[in-house]
């Protein structure tokens, strides 16, 4: 492995994986491949884009002779496949972006790389393929998948593509499938972003349902570790879970937000409930683990340090706060019924 494809590298965690693995290896030359969509920022990459060993490249993962043409120029050996419409709640909105860039976008990197006999293909999954997982259970990798969101739906057929790959052609791929990141440079229609950023303008956090739903919020830095691990040790055609093995529910995901921010309850706003929404993941990150990964956050120790980058770096959301996120906040939530604000009555 010496030139590596990141598809979707100008998003949130494909950069934070650029910034990690050119630290990490100074044998290495990254190639970011990215439409440039809304969700993506070349702030992300601004301080490694004089780096000799980084290159960008803007491109549709939807075009393989743009895809093809960057592989040969680059040599790339490996691809690393970020790009994804990533969104669950822009997923139900119009899923049509989903179905484009989710499985036919995979399915035209999986061509690409068996054309060009590539020494690797890995996928960035998601513990949403799983589907609602009921309590006292956690997921393990030869679990079927079951999604039940547009955006799960497109990453759990991705997923049959990449593994249809490795059966039928050989191709030598990994998967991963990770829990909530957090972390720098995620785009804040996602809920800790949103809500860190929403409290420091003095607006309301608008909390689905009854914010008892569970999540495994994970470091974006774990979780690229985690990636790094499986690109080098691990089994061809296998998938790893990737996340902190503990979940916690959103209300209490809040209070440590708002904790940390030292800021009023009162913010709170329970709001009707997203469609479909999945109440519990939770991961069994065992298979990892025994590879010698071990994730240096729990929870709440990942959403206290989120909420500090966030407080330090206003000049990376101001902007987007700004910008297309605007139209869409008002679609979203403009006339989404209030169920009752703060925490008492
Ligand atoms: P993101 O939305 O922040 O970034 C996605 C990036 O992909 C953007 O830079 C965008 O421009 C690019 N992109 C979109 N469509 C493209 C296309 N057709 N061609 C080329 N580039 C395109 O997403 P993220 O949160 O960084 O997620 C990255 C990956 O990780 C996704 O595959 C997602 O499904 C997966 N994942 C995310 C999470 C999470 O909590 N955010 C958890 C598990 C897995
Ligand atoms: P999100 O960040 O959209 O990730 P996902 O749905 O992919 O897990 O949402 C995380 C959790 O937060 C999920 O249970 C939905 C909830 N949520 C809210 O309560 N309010 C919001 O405004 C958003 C965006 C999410």
């Amino acid at each position: 492995m010496k030139n590596i494809l990141v598809t979707g590298g100008a998003g949130f965690i494909g950069a934070n994986f650029v910034h990690h693995m050119l630290n990490k290896y100074p044998d290495y030359h990254i190639v970011v491949y990215d439409k440039l969509t809304y969700a993506a920022n070349l702030n992300n990459l601004a301080d490694v884009s004089d780096d000799p060993r980084y290159a960008f490249v803007r491109g549709d993962i939807c075009d393989p002779e743009r895809v093809e043409e960057t592989i040969k120029k680059y040599d790339i050996d490996t691809i690393v496949n970020f790009a994804a419409e990533s969104h669950v709640d822009r997923s139900i909105m119009n899923p049509d972006a989903f179905i484009k860039t989710d499985v036919y976008g995979t399915y035209v990197l999986l061509e690409a790389a068996r054309k060009l006999g590539l020494e690797r293909y890995h996928q960035i999954s998601t513990d949403e393929v799983y589907g609602h997982i009921p309590a006292g259970y956690s997921s393990v990798e030869t679990d079927p998948v079951a999604p039940r969101s547009p955006y799960a739906a497109s990453k759990a057929s991705a997923d049959l593509l990449v593994h249809s790959y490795f059966i039928t052609y050989n191709l030598p791929v990994t998967i991963t499938r990770g829990a909530n990141n957090i972390g720098p440079y995620q785009y804040p229609e996602k809920v800790v972003p949103l809500f860190v950023t929403n409290a420091l303008e003095g607006k309301p956090l608008p909390v689905y349902g009854d914010g008892r739903q569970m999540r495994d919020y994970q470091w974006v830095g774990d979780h690229c570790e985690g990636i790094d691990l499986v690109l080098h040790q691990g089994e061809m055609g296998e998938v790893y879970n990737v996340g902190t093995g503990q979940e916690i529910e959103n209300l209490r995901m809040v209070e440590i937000l708002l904790d940390e921010l030292g800021a009023s309850r009162d913010l709170i706003q329970f709001v009707e409930d997203r469609p479909g929404h999945d109440r519990r993941y939770s991961l069994n990150v065992d298979k990892l683990k025994s590879l010698g990964w071990q994730p240096q956050h729990d929870c709440e120790a990942a959403i206290r340090r989120t909420v500090r980058w966030y407080v330090e770096n206003e000049w990376w959301w101001r902007p987007i706060k700004e910008g297309e996120f605007r139209e869409y906040y008002e679609k979203q939530y403009g006339s989404r019924k209030v169920l009752k604000t703060g925490l008492d009555g």
